[in-house]
């Protein structure tokens, strides 16, 4: 009897381990809410003395604290850690703010940050600079780019799209009005199309013209034609939508200056050298241009084609230069980025601020796109798993770079966004002869927009 009280007690156990570490990785989000934090704070708290003196973050105390400790408890006075804030979990993690005590940097912290991650039994701890003097500390609990879900509370706004987690899980927000233009690079099937669709479909929402331009005769973009503006899905479309796009911003141009020049006691503050200072009734919605595939916009096969892409390239080049303050912005994708695309290829894309580096084959490739931000960050996209579609290197504008991942949408469910917001679609009188073929939808409610309208009037 007490034998089999034995066996089922040790059976029992091996049961629970084994359930356990199956919810570990089958369910990482809900072992980290039920068991990883509980965990995790108690190594924290039962540890944190002990864990910052291991990793050299602890200093002496002032000398009248070592004396009051002498003269009255008689103990052998110890270094002291960081002041600690409260620890505040969060569903993926946690976080705890510390002071620095004087001497110590952030990087003294940030250097750590593996050892903590150890000790405190988490996937990674990354350290922010809050203000001078405090660091906070986000501990995360398992490895959330694995499986993606974005945070429910993101720093969304007006050309502020939440596109991709980062690996310590807040969002990755591709800001347009302090990024304009952006390359998106990667080997084939790496998700770079992935990414311009989570970033459309995050547009189409607000007020904001989409055009795209993709050669490989649409089948990336072709399905959210309801809410496009303008789409050109081969070389010869592209030739005759890129100059429009220039004479739309030379117009807004012409606008921008005749404000300027309404009299010449217009008030300073209506003065303005972009299209954000105009009055909002005036304003030219913004556009962003999508190019999907961009070498295809540079082979070109024979003389005449030469021509064209020569002139198509100095258009792309014109955009990329003077587009931000007539609120037109670039996000162009491709494989590989690199002189041997031709005349005007590296030009281009140093007017390209933002980088993001999907997996790529080779380092060359990877340093078209991260090669001036970090080394490190040209290493870590090399590394990327072809496992892991959508995992992607993204250099930051002040020089420092994490790894993202765009969570999967499908085709499906982003043209069914596009079909519902294409009455969002702003009105921008130069590209409606671009405005795709919509065919009719299978859905009875529809924007007066989506009505089919042909290519060329
Ligand atoms: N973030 C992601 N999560 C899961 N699967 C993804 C992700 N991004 C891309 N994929 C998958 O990877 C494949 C290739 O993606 P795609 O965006 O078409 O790559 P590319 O345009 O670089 O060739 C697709 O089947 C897509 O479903
Ligand atoms: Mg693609």
């Amino acid at each position: 009897m007490t034998d089999l009280v034995t066996w089922a007690e040790v059976g029992g156990s091996l049961a629970a381990i084994g359930g356990a570490a199956y919810a570990r990785h089958a369910h990482p989000a809900a072992y980290w809410s039920m068991v990883g934090l509980s965990v995790s704070v108690a190594r924290l708290l039962a540890s944190y003395t002990s864990t910052m003196d291991a990793c050299g973050l602890t200093v002496e105390p002032p000398r009248w604290r070592a004396l009051a400790v002498k003269a009255t408890t008689r103990r052998e006075v110890r270094p002291v850690p960081p002041r600690r804030g409260m620890i505040r979990p969060t569903s993926t993690g946690l976080r705890l703010r510390l002071r620095l005590a004087p001497g110590q940097e952030p990087a003294d912290v940030a250097a750590s940050a593996e050892r903590l991650r150890h000790a405190w039994g988490v996937h990674a701890v990354y350290v922010r600079d809050v203000k001078p003097g405090v660091v906070e500390l986000r501990l995360v609990g398992f490895d959330v780019l694995r499986k993606v879900q974005m945070p429910r509370r993101t720093d969304a706004g007006p050309l502020r799209v939440p596109v991709a987690l980062r690996e310590d899980a807040t969002a990755f927000v591709r800001d347009y009005r302090a990024v304009p233009h952006e390359l998106v690079l990667g080997a084939t099937l790496s998700g770079k199309s992935m990414f311009l669709r989570d970033l459309l479909v995050g547009l189409a929402a607000q007020p904001v013209a989409l055009v795209g331009i993709d050669c490989k005769r649409g089948v990336e973009l072709a399905p959210f034609a309801p809410r496009l503006s303008a789409l050109a899905t081969d070389p010869e479309q592209a030739a005759e939508l890129l100059p429009v796009l220039v004479k739309e911003m030379e117009d807004r141009y012409d606008l921008i200056k005749a404000r300027q020049g309404i009299a010449p006691g217009t008030p300073d503050e209506l003065i303005t050298s972009d299209v954000w200072g105009l009055p909002e009734d005036e304003r030219p919605a913004p556009i962003v241009l999508f190019v999907d595939e961009v070498a295809e916009l540079f082979l070109v096969a024979t003389r005449k084609e030469e021509e064209r892409r020569d002139e198509m390239v100095t258009q792309l080049i014109r955009l990329a230069q003077l587009g931000r303050a007539a609120g037109i912005y670039l996000e162009v994708c491709g494989q590989r980025f690199g002189a041997e695309l031709g005349k005007g290829a590296t030009m281009l894309r140093a007017q390209l601020t933002g980088r993001v580096c999907h997996r790529v084959n080779d380092e060359a490739s990877a340093k078209m796109a991260l090669g001036d931000i970090a080394p490190e960050a040209v290493l870590a996209s090399c590394a990327i798993a072809a496992e892991l579609p959508g995992l992607a290197v993204v250099g930051d504008t002040s020089g420092g770079w994490s790894r993202i991942r765009t969570p999967h949408l499908s085709l499906a469910d982003a043209a069914a966004t596009c079909r519902e917001t294409a009455h969002l679609a702003p009105d921008v009188p130069t590209l409606a002869p671009f405005r795709p073929h919509v065919p009719p939808a299978p859905v009875k409610e529809c924007g007066p927009l989506a009505t089919p309208r042909p290519i060329t009037e």
